[in-house]
This record gives structure tokens, C-alpha cells and sequence, in this order.
């Protein structure tokens, strides 16, 4: 097994990482507080009771209490808040690049301007950058439990955002099984007409089949795919990713929270490796999860002892690849 300073010190870039996933409950309450928010009358009152919470069947049981946790977000300081403890955390832990998702419809559907939360989370992530050094990208995510039609208009909401580059990337959330890529087809087709250099990721193959990949690919372009784990049922797949170099982000710790698999040593990574498909390491929602970045890559070293340094090297260095960063900038990574 690697040593965790040597885990500490690598390069980490972070893919999959959902802001309002960073919502600790001791700021769900202090931002509650603030913005005067009654909370569900069954919705625990301190922090011990609101992490005993933190059991989860599946995907869907973590939705459900996600975005009742998101309701506190209300003014641009809150967003601002939210993603500079993200940044002060993970920064500690090794961390030289994020590309950053958020839910605008979690807001806009209560009345918060996408304005508000976009200015929010990129002045800070602006800020950020001066304080830790760190290079960041914003991606944002249709909710695709919603109407694609909302998603549609999001994209035009968000048009200038996508335009001048303010958000890097679109990306697919939230609920996976029967809602298929095939849906939001037209939203991504819209987007690419607004910025032709814009990056597309979307969940595929967390709780979905493989086939939610394949689609992913084929019908909505994207250049990456957001877990991807089940991927592995598919061999041809398999040699697909590897041969078009599609990364996949992974969540360890996400996946065995929601049940998606009992242990980190049940992941099919060794077999990614083994096909060379690559991947990434990440956090998810880490406040609801158990852990940020770093807890990730020392349960992997952990459940993975096989691991030395050239592969735990050669993972890192697929995260710097695939970041969607100029080539400048992976240089000095
Ligand atoms: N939204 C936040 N976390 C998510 C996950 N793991 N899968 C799908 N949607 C999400
Ligand atoms: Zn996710």
C-alpha cells in the first residue's frame, strides 16, 4: 500500500464534484438560521441527528434529501460560502483543479435567479484561485427527473454563461433509471449551437445500464461520462472508452453509500485499468458521503494494496489529461 503522504501530495484534479453536495450540516443550519427557512416538520434539528440521516438505499433516498438540504441556498453569499469551504477544505488535501457541477433548476424552481447562484459560485471560485492556487471549471447540470422542456429553457436562460464561458461544461444529474439520455437530446444539441467549444459530460451507468453510456456517446456527444461504473457489463463498451479515450469520473465512496456496490474493492477499476479505459477519482457529494477528495484516494489505496506508485501515477496523470484545461496549464501539473 502507498503511503498517505505520497497520496497527499499527487496532483489531484476533481471531475464529479456537485456543489450543493458540499453542503455540510453544520452550514445547512447556519444558512437555515440566516435565511429564515422552516425546514419539513420531520427534518432533524441538529447535526448529530441530521448525519444519522446519512443512510442511504440508493440513489434516489440521497435525492430526496439533497434537495431538501439545498432549500437553505438562498442569496449569492450562501453559493459563495458554500464552494469557498469546498475550496479551503480540499485544497489542504492535494487539490490543484476542479471542475465544478451545480443544479441551477434546484434554484431557479424556488425562485432563485440563476444570477445568483452562478455569480456566487464563480466568485468564489474565482477568489479561490488567487488564495490557493487552484484552477477551476463550472459545469452545469440538467436535472433530468424534470421536464426536458425546463432543461431547454435553462439552456437559454444560461445562454450568456455559455457564450462567454462562464460555465465550461453541461452535464445530466439526478435520477438515472427511465429517464434516458435519448431525452435531452435537444438540449445538448442547443448548447453546442451556443459555444461549439463546449464540454459535455453526463451520469451514465451509476445506477442506469450500460447501454446509458452508449447512448451518452452516440446521442448527446459528450466527451466524458460521470460514473460510468457499469460500464463494465459491456466489454465492447469497454474497448470503446479506451479506444476514443472517454474518462470516466468515479466516486468510490458515492457508490458504496448508495448501495451501487457493497465495498470500494467491488468497483471494476482494476478492469478499466486492464481494458485502458481511464479514469478519475472524486468525491460526489462528500458532505453527504463520508468524505472529500483525499478519503477517497486512501480508501481506493486501502481496498486497491496492489496499487504502487506508477499506477497510482499514471491514474492522477488520466486526471490531468482529461481536464479540461489548456495544455499550458497541464504542463505545470
Ligand atoms: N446529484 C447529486 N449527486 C448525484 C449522483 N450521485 N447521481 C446523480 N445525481 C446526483
Ligand atoms: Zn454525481
Amino acid at each position: 500500500m502507498v503511503p498517505l503522504e505520497f497520496l497527499k501530495e499527487l496532483p489531484k484534479c476533481e471531475h464529479h464534484l456537485h456543489i450543493e453536495g458540499t453542503l455540510e450540516p453544520e452550514l445547512l443550519f447556519k444558512f437555515a438560521n440566516r435565511n429564515k427557512i422552516t425546514l419539513p416538520n420531520d427534518f432533524p434539528t441538529t447535526v448529530k441527528d441530521l448525519k444519522d440521516k446519512y443512510n442511504f438505499n440508493n440513489l434516489q433516498e440521497f435525492l430526496d434529501l439533497y434537495y431538501v438540504g439545498a432549500n437553505v441556498l438562498i442569496t449569492e453569499q450562501d453559493f459563495y460560502e458554500l464552494t469557498m469551504a469546498y475550496f479551503k477544505r480540499v485544497s489542504k488535501q492535494g487539490l490543484v483543479h476542479a471542475e465544478i457541477f451545480y443544479d441551477p433548476q434546484t434554484h431557479t424552481s424556488r425562485d432563485i435567479s440563476l444570477d445568483i447562484v452562478t455569480r456566487g459560485i464563480e466568485r468564489a471560485c474565482k477568489d479561490a484561485q488567487k488564495q490557493f492556487g487552484v484552477t477551476y471549471k463550472i459545469i452545469m447540470c440538467l436535472l433530468r427527473h424534470t421536464d426536458p422542456k425546463d432543461c431547454s429553457s435553462l439552456i437559454d436562460d444560461a445562454a450568456k454563461y455559455i457564450k462567454d464561458g462562464t460555465i465550461s461544461g453541461i452535464g445530466l444529474d439526478s435520477s438515472e433509471k427511465n429517464f434516458p439520455p435519448a431525452l435531452f437530446v435537444e438540449c445538448y444539441e442547443k448548447a453546442i449551437k451556443l459555444n461549439p467549444d463546449i464540454k459535455l459530460t453526463a451520469h451514465a451507468g451509476e445506477e442506469g445500464p450500460a447501454s446509458y453510456v452508449s447512448d451518452a456517446l452516440d446521442l448527446l456527444k459528450v466527451h466524458r461520462i460521470d460514473h460510468g461504473v457499469r460500464s463494465a457489463d459491456d466489454d465492447a463498451l469497454l474497448e470503446r472508452l479506451a479506444e476514443e479515450k472517454i474518462m470516466l469520473s468515479i466516486c468510490p465512496l458515492s457508490n458504496v453509500k448508495l448501495q451501487v456496490v457493497e465495498k470500494v474493492s467491488q468497483l471494476p477499476l482494476q478492469k478499466f485499468l486492464d481494458y485502458g479505459v481511464p479514469f478519475s477519482i472524486n468525491s460526489d457529494d462528500p458532505a453527504y458521503f463520508g468524505g472529500y477528495l483525499l478519503d477517497n484516494y486512501i480508501q481506493l489505496s486501502k481496498e486497491y494494496p496492489q496499487w504502487g506508485f506508477f499506477t497510482w501515477g499514471q491514474i492522477v496523470k488520466n486526471g490531468i489529461t482529461h481536464s479540461w484545461i489548456d495544455e499550458k496549464r497541464k504542463e505545470e501539473l
